[in-house]
């Protein structure tokens, strides 16, 4: 370990105060925060007068909610090694949260911040988003690192990067010395690398006094990060970006594709101007709706204003993606009625967390859904028997399960000397009537116990039922 503390200690060296005001000429850092100090209009990283893109930016960035924190949070940062913050999304977390410990008492001009996102798009789009926002060229003043690509410079001072590669950046330098304060961002969706960067942070905090570390998520579990990090403050930011209603659909959807396409054809009659978000499940959903959207709108002629309907989810070609921000068509003729804009993008798929009690079973029925033909059930015998073609069939000795249960849904035969299942779950026999209902209907099914089983969990349910109404 000493060796190598001595050797990390040398390699900053090479990035020392000198060394880098050389390189950098006296409009380089040090000189432009000089300048700026002097000076409100010159930015302070780069020692350039600011844009007028850089104030029209402002301008918004001063009503997203964690604006109203900022001193707050950092009197917080500075009085604490760990905070935790939590927010709505949309609220300025991973954009401006970074900004704002750049300006942070005790940190110097040279010192690196690092925001960690669990995908690369996001490294990638969000330091671009920053760059912009604090007037600088992406990869120098603000960068990103994401796997086969750094774009970044001994200039960089706030670094976006995949929580995968800092990570790696650990393996080399596990007191992560070059940063000042490390930013773990969507905490709440706990991938595998933020996880072990937790476990990895506390270590280097205790080692580190100088370090830092923002937990930002945008759910209420702050909670658990708080426990974790020895009750570290935990700070919430309230207030949605825009207010929200929510309506419900009084009766369950037959088809929520077509639901939801003739909900945005009304809401494109009904509603004054505004654009439309609709969320869908994958890339040939969204291109169908797109088509059907157009199409609908289309064939009512000039008696509604025009739609641009533009398609996202991931494997677009980033000049695809981009076009969600184009603004939404002009009216067809003068004083008629507004274009508008229509996004179809990815929902993200989201089921029960990990810690629920349900994501288990959740998953089991999702499973039953698609595999409801292939259910064995335990005779009284001990053999099981399937339920589709009275099989005899046998759990192969392999299988990951650790008892015999009632019910099994099986993948595939493994035909051997016997009739073998091999990859199997267990799962209840009343699901096999909830979710499978005109396959399970008892009045047409052929007698055997797995019948007689099926009734007497039906006509329980059903006695069950009748006592809750009385
Ligand atoms: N690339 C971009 N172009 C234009 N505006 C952007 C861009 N990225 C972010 N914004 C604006 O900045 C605001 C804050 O976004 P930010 O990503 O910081 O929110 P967040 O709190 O991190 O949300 P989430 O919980 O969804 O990650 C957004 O509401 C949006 O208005
Ligand atoms: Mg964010």
């Amino acid at each position: 370990m000493g060796t190598e503390r001595k050797r990390k200690v040398s390699l900053f060296d090479v990035v020392d105060d000198t060394s880098v005001s050389a390189k950098l000429g006296r409009a380089g850092i040090n000189g432009g925060a000089a300048a700026a100090a002097a000076n409100p209009s010159i930015n302070r990283w780069n020692g350039r007068p600011y844009s007028a893109r850089y104030f029209e930016i402002l301008e918004k960035r001063r009503t997203l909610p964690v604006w109203q924190q900022k001193e707050d949070f950092l009197r917080v940062l500075r009085d604490n090694q760990t905070l935790i913050l939590v927010g709505e999304t949309g609220s300025g977390k991973t954009t401006q949260i970074p900004q704002f410990v750049l300006e942070a008492e005790g940190l110097s001009n040279r010192s690196m911040v690092a925001c960690t996102q669990p995908r690369r798009v996001a490294a990638m789009s969000v330091s671009r988003r920053v760059a912009e926002e604090m007037d600088v060229t992406i990869g120098e003043e603000v960068g990103y690192s994401i796997r086969f690509e750094d774009c970044s410079s001994h200039k960089t001072v706030l670094k976006y990067l995949t929580d995968g590669m800092l990570l790696r950046e650990a393996m080399a330098d596990p007191l992560l010395e070059r940063y000042k304060v490390i930013v773990l961002d969507e905490a709440h969706e706990r991938t595998l690398a933020t996880d072990v960067l937790f476990g990895l942070l506390k270590e280097v905090l205790k080692n580190r006094p100088d370090l830092k570390l923002v937990v930002m998520s945008a759910t209420l579990e702050a909670e658990k990060f708080q426990g974790y990090f020895s009750s570290a403050p935990l700070m919430k930011v309230p207030g949605r970006l825009h207010p929200v209603e929510i309506f419900y659909t009084q009766e369950p959807e037959r088809d929520y594709l077509e639901a939801a396409i003739r909900t945005v054809v009304q809401i494109h009659m009904c509603e004054p101007a505004g654009d439309i978000l609709v969320f869908l499940t994958g890339e040939e959903e969204i291109e169908d709706a797109c088509r059907k959207i157009n199409k609908e709108v289309n064939n009512m002629g000039d008696q509604v204003g025009p739609v641009k309907v533009v398609p996202l989810y991931s494997t677009l070609p980033p000049a695809m993606q981009q076009k969600i921000f184009d603004p939404a068509p002009p009216p067809l003729r003068e004083g008629g009625p507004a274009g508008r804009k229509i996004v179809v993008f990815n929902l993200k798929m989201c089921s029960t967390d990990f810690n629920s009690r349900e994501y288990y079973v959740n998953i089991r029925k999702a499973m039953l859904s698609g595999y409801f033909m292939q259910v064995a059930h335990l005779e009284r015998t001990g053999h099981y028997l399937t339920v589709k073609d009275n099989q005899v069939v046998h759990l192969h000795p392999s299988n990951c399960m650790d008892h015999k249960p009632e019910w099994v849904i099986y993948n595939e035969y493994v035909l051997t000397t016997r009739n073998f299942i091999r990859t199997v779950t267990d799962i209840r026999g009343e699901w096999l009537i909830d979710i499978a209902p005109q396959y399970y209907d008892l009045t047409n099914f052929p007698s055997c116990e797995a019948k007689r089983v099926l009734e007497r969990l039906h006509n329980k349910r059903e006695r069950e039922r009748a006592a809750n109404r009385s």
